[in-house]
């Protein structure tokens, strides 16, 4: 939808979540962090500018000061994701256990390079930093869930089992956070892969 203030993406309920996330906080200002998962949510699991447009008028904060808070902190996505977005570890533990193998086989299976999004928008892979799980490496995180202990030859029947699955998507890992941080009883039921 577009309106004379720019592009609407917020359904009714998105709009209910952020006005029981901005209840909490003393003043609007506090809510830009949570408005921005939601804003995630909503836009399929990354931010447009038009959802940091949104955001900004819906938290009543300036474009450049929300374009800051989501440049800053690593957890937003700036750029379009795959469905599931495969974050491997290649820190030192994974990095000397097999972590770089599986990353290659990942990305030849896929035909990807760290950073890019498979054509069908199924996947993106990237390389991350140490997750914190290094007692059993090579660990990957997708969406909200750590994949733990892979090696190369895993690979292929792993994503096939995740092309496959509605768990673990980027759009869920956003909804997962907003539902943390928003209280059941405050939030309608709802349903998101
Ligand atoms: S080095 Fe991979 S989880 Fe710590």
């Amino acid at each position: 939808m577009s309106t004379c203030n720019g592009e609407s993406r917020f359904s009714d309920q998105a709009l209910a979540e952020l006005e029981a996330i901005v209840s909490h906080y003393p003043e609007r200002k506090a809510a830009v962090l949570p408005a921005l998962y939601v804003a995630q949510r909503e836009y399929g699991g990354w931010l447009p500018a038009a959802a940091l447009a949104e955001v900004a008028r819906l938290t009543g904060r300036p474009l450049t000061e929300v374009q800051g808070v989501a440049t800053y902190y690593t957890m937003y996505n700036l750029q379009p994701r795959g469905r599931h977005h495969l974050e491997v570890c290649t820190c030192l533990t994974c990095g000397c256990l097999g972590a770089y193998d599986v990353l290659h086989r990942i990305c030849a299976e896929l035909g990807v390079a760290p950073g890019e999004v498979t054509d069908d928008g199924a996947f993106s892979v990237a390389e991350a930093e140490c997750l914190n799980w290094c007692a059993e490496p090579t660990v990957v995180q997708v969406g909200d869930r750590y994949f733990t202990g892979l090696c190369s030859d895993d690979v292929p029947a792993w994503l096939r089992e995740l092309r496959g699955s509605d768990a673990h998507t980027v759009v869920a890992q956003a909804d997962s956070v907003v539902r943390a941080i928003l209280p059941a009883t405050e939030r309608p039921g709802r349903q998101v892969a």
